[in-house]
């Protein structure tokens, strides 16, 4: 557990001792009150009103939203009151160990971070904070085809090759030239995003976006392709004339086999929710099947992630490694998803609130508060090590 966890349960149980008229005015701090500093986190969620503070509207709202309703962003948290865990006493517990690995790398815990689009738009130090801070953490990245700063620089503040996420293209050349440039900065992992066919209804964003004052065409132009992605060096240098959009409603299982031709990284395909689309993704031979609905941010299909991992993983049938992300905030939550037959859980927001709260740093306090709860959840259930966390340990 972190200094800072510790420190901070200490002073709240010496209030608690004390009784409670001894405790100040607003000691215990609600999710909802920003924090000041980092010492102060409970939680997760402690970072969120903390970002949501630093964080211009328009960014905040790109940030938060999900689409129409924001249905599925709730479903996501929701599903996790849908499995409930199984705990087993009387384990020695006294020693737990967190260590996993995927695709035959050791991972000092299942946790990674998801690729986001666009960090620089939530604090200066963007993509390299984090990596620095998954650098100091040992945590896999994985970045986005929408970063704003180059894989190369990524790659050398991580210490070691990133996950490339890559969004398709209509234009085979900008596919393949994005692919070969991931290839050639070290990465062994390839994460085909498969759940934005389409642009979706970000109604939340455009919410926020009315309430900022400030011009977005100084930063912003969406007036062409090329103008969009005028400062996300994965574009740079590449002949765009042809390129309509980073999405590709005609992206189809061909595709996911023109792909697998290309390039020998591990292919992995994030956002299959269902046991069809499982099946189907091994069957034309990826590496790994990973379970997401993009933190609620793609199809409005109000179910949450967790939900749709059990028949993700009976169709998988033990043949590739299944990832899940959305929606996980808390130690038990990552718990389920282990339990349900996940190799490894990503998280997407928190860990920029982190980053656009208090920089590097930030991202670190959530990288390490997650394991934090993590431990103490296998302790708390009797599994001292990942290996422990079997189907038995959840109803779902
Ligand atoms: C994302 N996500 C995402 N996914 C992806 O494949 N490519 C991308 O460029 C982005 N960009 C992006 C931006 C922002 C602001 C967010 C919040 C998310 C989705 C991300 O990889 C992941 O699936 C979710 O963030 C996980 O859900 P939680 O942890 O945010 O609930």
């Amino acid at each position: 557990m972190s200094e800072s966890v510790v420190e901070t349960r200490r002073r709240l149980l010496k209030y608690l001792a004390l009784g409670p008229l001894a405790l100040p005015l607003g000691a215990l701090l609600r999710a909802d009150e920003p924090i000041a500093s980092i010492e102060d986190a409970l939680s997760l969620l402690d970072f969120e009103a903390a970002a949501r503070r630093a964080l211009p509207p328009a960014h905040w709202g790109y940030l938060a939203t999900g689409v129409d309703d924001d249905r599925t962003v709730r479903a996501n948290r929701e599903a996790m009151d849908h499995v409930q865990i199984r705990a087993r006493h009387l384990v020695n517990v006294s020693r737990v160990d967190t260590a996993s690995a995927i695709f035959g790398r050791p991972v000092r815990s299942p946790l990674f971070l998801c690729p986001v689009s666009s960090m620089r738009a939530f604090h200066p130090e963007g993509e390299l904070g984090v990596a620095r801070a998954a650098r100091a953490e040992g945590t896999i990245v994985g970045l986005s085809t929408m970063a704003t700063t180059k894989i190369e620089d990524v790659t050398e503040a991580r210490g070691e090759p990133v996950w490339f996420q890559l969004y398709p293209s209509n234009d085979a050349a900008v596919m393949r030239a994005m692919v070969k440039r991931a290839e050639a900065a070290g990465s062994k992992v390839l994460l085909l995003t498969v759940d934005l066919p389409v642009g979706p209804n970000r109604h939340t964003a455009r919410r926020f976006a009315k309430q900022d004052d400030r011009p977005c065409a100084a930063c912003h132009d969406n007036s062409t392709f090329a103008g969009t992605v005028r400062r996300k060096p994965m574009y740079d240098g590449l002949d765009l004339s042809k390129v309509e959009d980073n999405i590709e409603p005609a992206m189809d299982w061909d595709y996911v086999k023109r792909l697998r031709d290309l390039t020998s990284m591990k292919l992995v395909l994030k956002g299959v929710v269902t046991r069809e689309d499982a099946a189907l993704a091994v069957e034309h031979g990826v590496d790994g099947v990973y379970v997401s609905n993009h933190g609620g941010r793609s199809e409005e299909s109000g179910r949450g992630a967790l939900d749709s991992l059990p028949e993700v993983v009976d169709a998988v049938k033990g043949r590739v490694p299944v990832l899940i992300d959305s929606g996980f905030r808390r130690g038990t939550d990552v718990f389920k998803a282990l339990a349900l037959g996940a190799t490894m859980v990503g998280i997407g927001r928190p860990y920029v609130w982190g980053l656009a709260a208090f920089g590097e740093q930030g991202v670190q306090a959530v990288v390490r508060m997650l394991e934090a709860e993590l431990r103490m959840a296998m302790q708390t259930c009797g599994t001292p090590r990942i290996r422990d966390i079997g189907r038995e340990r959840v109803l779902a």
